[in-house]
C-alpha cells in the first residue's frame, strides 16, 4: 500500500531544515555566540526554541564550536543537573577534549558517598559535595579550551527549572561564566520570561546583565503559507481557502500552525482542494484532542475567578482588554497585510520602543494568548463570577499565558460577556 506520511510535525523539535524561517534569530544568536557574548531566548511555550536552538548549534560546528547541548526540563536535584551535564559533554565530545571531561567525570564517580552508618572516604554533606561537583562540571568549557582551543557553545534548555531546585545556583553560575568569556559562550532557554527577565534583569541577581535578551516572535504568515502550501503540493493537496482560516486562528504561534496543517491536511484527500468542510472537520479534531487538557486547566482555575475573567476577556476580544481598539488590528481585519520582508534588512519584528516584541496578533505589545487553541477554547467558556472592575489579580500564571512585554504590568479584570456573545462556536472562527 502506497501511504503517504502527514508531513507536518508538532510534537518534537524540527530539525533544522524543516525550520519556517527563523534565519534573523539564528543569525543573531550565532554572531553574539561567536563574539563570546551570553544571550537568553525568551518564549511562550511551543514557540520553536529548542528547534531553534538546534539550528544554531549545527551553524556553530560550522564554524569550528564545540556545541553543548543541557536540557533541565523537570530536573528535581542537583545530582541529576550534574548528571545531565555531563551526559551532554560526554555525546558532544570526540577525542582528547573528551578525554579531559572523562577524567572530571571519573574523579567524582570515584568518591563515596557518605551514608548514616556507612564508611565514607570523605566526611562531607551531600548537598556540598554535590554543589562542588556542579561547580567542576560548570568549569568544563576551559578544559575543552585547554585540550582544543576551540569556544564550546553551552546551550541550557529549560533553564528555569535549574534555579527552581536551588535558588542560590545562579550565584555559582555568574562565578564560574564570568571567567569563560574566552572559552565558552552560553544560551539560556526558557519559557517563563518572568522568571527569566527576574534573574537576569533584577540588579541584586548575581546574573543581572549577565546575558542579552533574544525573544522568539511569532512567525509571518507570507512564511507559513510557502511552508504548508508547499507541503501540501508535493503531497499532491491543496490547502485551498482552508488555509485563510487556518492563519487567522494559529495567529503565528509555531506548533499551533503545524498541528493545524497536520490535521487540515489528514482530512484533505489525495488529488483534492480543502475548503471550509475540511477545516472544520480539522477543527472538531483538534478539539477533542485538546478540550481535556483545556478543561482541566479551566477546573483548575476555579477557585481564581478573576484569572479566568481575564482568560476569557482576551480569548474574546482579539485585542488587548487594557487597551482601546487599534487600528492597525482593524486595517489587518479587512484584509490589508504587511508588506513580505526578506533579506538582511528585513527589520526586527518588534515595535521600535519596545525590540522584540510582536507585531502581529491583538496589537504591537499588547495581552494576548499566547496559544490561540487556548484562546478559542475558553471563548466558549462563559465566565462565572460578576464584572470585578478595577481590582488586580497579581497571578503569575496570568502573565505566563500571555504574551506580553510590560512585566510589570498586571492585567486589570474586565467582564468578559459581550464578545462571548459574538461567537457562538469556539472552533468555527470562519471569517
Ligand atoms: N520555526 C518553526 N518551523 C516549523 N515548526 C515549528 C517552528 N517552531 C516551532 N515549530 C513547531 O512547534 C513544535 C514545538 O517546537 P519546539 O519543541 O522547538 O518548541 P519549544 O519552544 O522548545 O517547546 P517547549 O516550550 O515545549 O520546550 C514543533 O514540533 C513544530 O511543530
Ligand atoms: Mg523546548
Amino acid at each position: 500500500m502506497n501511504r503517504q506520511l502527514n508531513p507536518f510535525v508538532y510534537d518534537d523539535p524540527v530539525p533544522p531544515n524543516q525550520l519556517v524561517d527563523r534565519e534573523g534569530e539564528t543569525e543573531q544568536l550565532l554572531a553574539l555566540a561567536e563574539g563570546g557574548h551570553n544571550t537568553r531566548l525568551q518564549a511562550p511555550r511551543r514557540y520553536g526554541k529548542t528547534s531553534l536552538l538546534g539550528k544554531v548549534r549545527e551553524e556553530a560546528q560550522k564554524i569550528g564550536m564545540h556545541t553543548v547541548y543541557v536540557d533541565f526540563y523537570r530536573a528535581l536535584t542537583l545530582a541529576e543537573v550534574s548528571r545531565r551535564i555531563e551526559e551532554a559533554y560526554l555525546a558532544a565530545l570526540a577525542g582528547a577534549p573528551r578525554r579531559a571531561v572523562t577524567a572530571v567525570t571519573r574523579r567524582w564517580r570515584g568518591k563515596l558517598v557518605v551514608t548514616p552508618g556507612g564508611v565514607g572516604a570523605e566526611i562531607e554533606p551531600a548537598k556540598v559535595r554535590e554543589q562542588q561537583r556542579l561547580s567542576d562540571l560548570l568549569d568544563l568549557p576551559r578544559r575543552v579550551f585547554e585540550r582544543s582551543g576551540m569556544r564550546t557553545l553551552v546551550v541550557f534548555d529549560e533553564f528555569q527549572d535549574l534555579l527552581r531546585i536551588d535558588s542560590d545556583v545562579d550565584g555559582l553560575l555568574r562565578a564560574k561564566i564570568q571567567f569563560h568569556r574566552d572559552e565558552a559562550s552560553y544560551i539560556f532557554a526558557g519559557s517563563e520570561p518572568g522568571m527569566l527577565n527576574g534573574l537576569f534583569g533584577d540588579r541584586k541577581r548575581p546574573l543581572f546583565d549577565q546575558a542579552r535578551p533574544v525573544a522568539l516572535e511569532p512567525l509571518h504568515d507570507e512564511d507559513l503559507i510557502e511552508f504548508i502550501g508547499a507541503h501540501f503540493e508535493r503531497s499532491n493537496r491543496d490547502p485551498g481557502e482552508a488555509l485563510d482560516s487556518l492563519l487567522d486562528l494559529a495567529r503565528g504561534h509555531p506548533q499551533r500552525a503545524m498541528l493545524l496543517a497536520h490535521h487540515l491536511w489528514e482530512q484533505t484527500g489525495r488529488g483534492t482542494t480543502a475548503d471550509f468542510e475540511s477545516f472544520d472537520r480539522a477543527m472538531a479534531t483538534l478539539d477533542r484532542e485538546t478540550k481535556e487538557a483545556f478543561g482541566q486547566l479551566w477546573e483548575d482555575l476555579s477557585e481564581k475567578p478573576n484569572q479566568r475573567k481575564v482568560l476569557a476577556a482576551l480569548a474574546n476580544s482579539g485585542r488587548d482588554p487594557l487597551q482601546p481598539a487599534d487600528p492597525r488590528r482593524l486595517r489587518s481585519r479587512e484584509g490589508v497585510r504587511r508588506p513580505r520582508r526578506r533579506g538582511p534588512d528585513r527589520p526586527r519584528r518588534g515595535t521600535a520602543d519596545r525590540p522584540g516584541v510582536p507585531d502581529r496578533g491583538p496589537a504591537a505589545g499588547a495581552v494576548a494568548a499566547a496559544n490561540p487553541a487556548l484562546g478559542a477554547f475558553s471563548a466558549d467558556c462563559r465566565p462565572i463570577v460578576p464584572a470585578d472592575r478595577g481590582r488586580r489579580t497579581e497571578s503569575s500564571w496570568a502573565s505566563g499565558l500571555c504574551n506580553r512585554s510590560d512585566a510589570a504590568r498586571q492585567p486589570r479584570c474586565e467582564a468578559p460577556a459581550a464578545p462571548h456573545q459574538q461567537r457562538p462556536s469556539a472552533v468555527r472562527v470562519r471569517p
